[in-house]
């Protein structure tokens, strides 16, 4: 893990957010790779479950609510973690992932440690000039409050019926206790949630194993490795009360298994509450039976910040390249082409031939319109291991050859195989690839 927090501030994938301050715990800004690579994981996830489906419609809530949504929601009664300080060496746990509540883990002595009591984990912000209660508001925890309180301006003005989905993508807050495990817990962070309506007609079930095997295809398209990848399956102990199936995906992150998404069979509960305290009705009227109903839920909740840190941890890998007598290390980045940050690294054989490189600049310049490229120059070794490092699939050479027949060499990140292309025929021998 060490290896990767280096990389991913040596290339700029990630950094400690405020740094030059010393950071801030539980919060990380994204480098010009990094921001790259979470906008596609983005945008992977947004067309696969919005604009490839003609059942889901997009949405984007604001992050600060009326502070009601949370009543309703659960969130101020019981959106809380057990926390535990510590009166000798003033540090602060939280109670389940302590071993024991004897002992103190980081100052070693026993009976120091206070009860545990609950730390609700919303973030606090007033509203306006005033500082009283009654601007009081929260940053919320979740977006999906977002979609529950305008399912009816939803429905209607997209005219659409269950069963529909409404999906956004969207930062979240939590003022965890322990943040760690680099992006993994943090206290800002961005969820894609899909909130997915299905009438009371009995198929809620196998709508719910739909989205189950959806997700599953999404994780496998994109190549995450499926012997670190898990669905499992909550009992009904771990599930809130209203729900009548979970799943959580987890990966095998190098701590251990960790949360990357949960899938929800909830119910009617989310609507049902803000019925209850908005006084509004919320319920669906079918025009063609007539009759009102509140639909049943299934969501579907990834962390973008989890999903972007397994697409790093999961491409990483140390190779060691026997080559005759010579053996050479190289770290690689093995992405899925869609969302590496580059697709297509162009480089002069030497930065000091002008024909070289401007022919190479041209080259790099044509191909922007079909795919995400980058211009470099410098030692040829230093430029591949320089693009494997960042995960960069083709690797285009401009040489003294392409002068005269206008043919480039073209080298595969995984298996470092390289081919002449045509100058002509490179759109489509990426496209193809990519
Ligand atoms: N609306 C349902 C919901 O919010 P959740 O299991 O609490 O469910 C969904 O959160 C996902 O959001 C998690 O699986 C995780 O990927 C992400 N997430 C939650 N808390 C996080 C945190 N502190 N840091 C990073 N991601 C977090």
């Amino acid at each position: 893990m060490d290896e990767i927090v280096a990389l991913a501030k040596r290339r700029g994938f990630i950094f400690q957010s405020s740094e030059i301050y010393g950071g801030i715990g539980g919060f990380f800004d994204y480098g010009p790779l990094g921001a790259v690579l979470k906008r596609n994981v983005k945008d992977a996830w947004w067309r696969e479950n919005v604009e490839l489906r003609d059942d889901v419609v997009a949405f984007d809530s604001s992050i600060v609510m009326h502070p009601r949504t949370w009543e309703a929601s659960g969130h101020v009664a019981a959106f809380h973690d057990k926390l535990v300080d510590c009166r000798n060496c003033k540090h602060r746990f939280r109670a389940d992932h302590l071993p024991s509540l004897e002992k103190c883990p980081d100052c070693g002595m026993t009976g120091t440690l206070t009860e545990p009591r609950n730390f609700n984990l919303m973030m606090k912000t007033a509203i306006g000039p005033m500082e009283d209660t009654s601007a009081q508001a929260y940053l919320r925890p979740e977006t999906a409050q977002g979609i529950f309180v305008n399912f009816k301006n939803i429905y209607q003005s997209a005219r659409k019926k269950p069963p529909f989905g409404i999906a956004q993508i969207g930062k979240s807050f939590r003022n965890e206790i322990t943040p760690g495990n680099f992006t993994f817990r943090v206290r800002e962070f961005e969820q894609a949630e899909l909130e997915f309506f299905v009438p009371q007609d009995g198929r809620d079930l196998e709508w719910f194993n739909q989205w189950v095997t959806a997700r599953k295809k999404w994780y496998s398209d994109y190549g995450v490795r499926p012997d670190r990848l898990r669905f499992y399956e909550l009992t009904p102990e771990e599930r809130p009360f209203y729900a009548k199936a979970g799943i959580d995906v987890e990966y095998l992150f190098p701590w251990g298994w960790g949360e990357l998404e949960s899938i929800a069979h909830r119910g009617t509960y989310d609507l049902d509450r803000h019925i209850e305290y908005s006084g509004k009705d919320l319920q669906f009227f079918d025009e063609a039976t007539k009759q009102k109903y509140t639909p049943i839920l299934i969501e579907s909740s990834a962390g973008m910040d989890r999903t972007t840190l397994t697409m790093l941890i999961d491409a990483y890998e140390r190779e060691t390249i026997v080559d005759g007598e010579k053996t050479t290390e190289r770290t690689v980045l093995r992405f899925h082409p869609k969302i590496a940050p580059v697709q297509a690294g162009v480089f002069p054989l030497a930065r000091n031939k002008p024909e070289l490189v401007e022919r190479a600049q041209s080259i790099e310049r044509g191909l922007r319109a079909h795919c995400r490229t980058q211009y470099d120059e410098g030692n040829v070794g230093q430029l591949y291991r320089r693009q494997d490092e960042i995960g960069t699939p083709f690797c285009l050479m401009i040489d003294y050859d392409t002068l005269g027949d206008a043919t480039v060499t073209v080298r595969e990140r995984d298996s470092m195989k390289q081919d002449r292309v045509g100058q002509d025929a490179l759109e489509g021998y990426l496209r193809e690839r990519l």
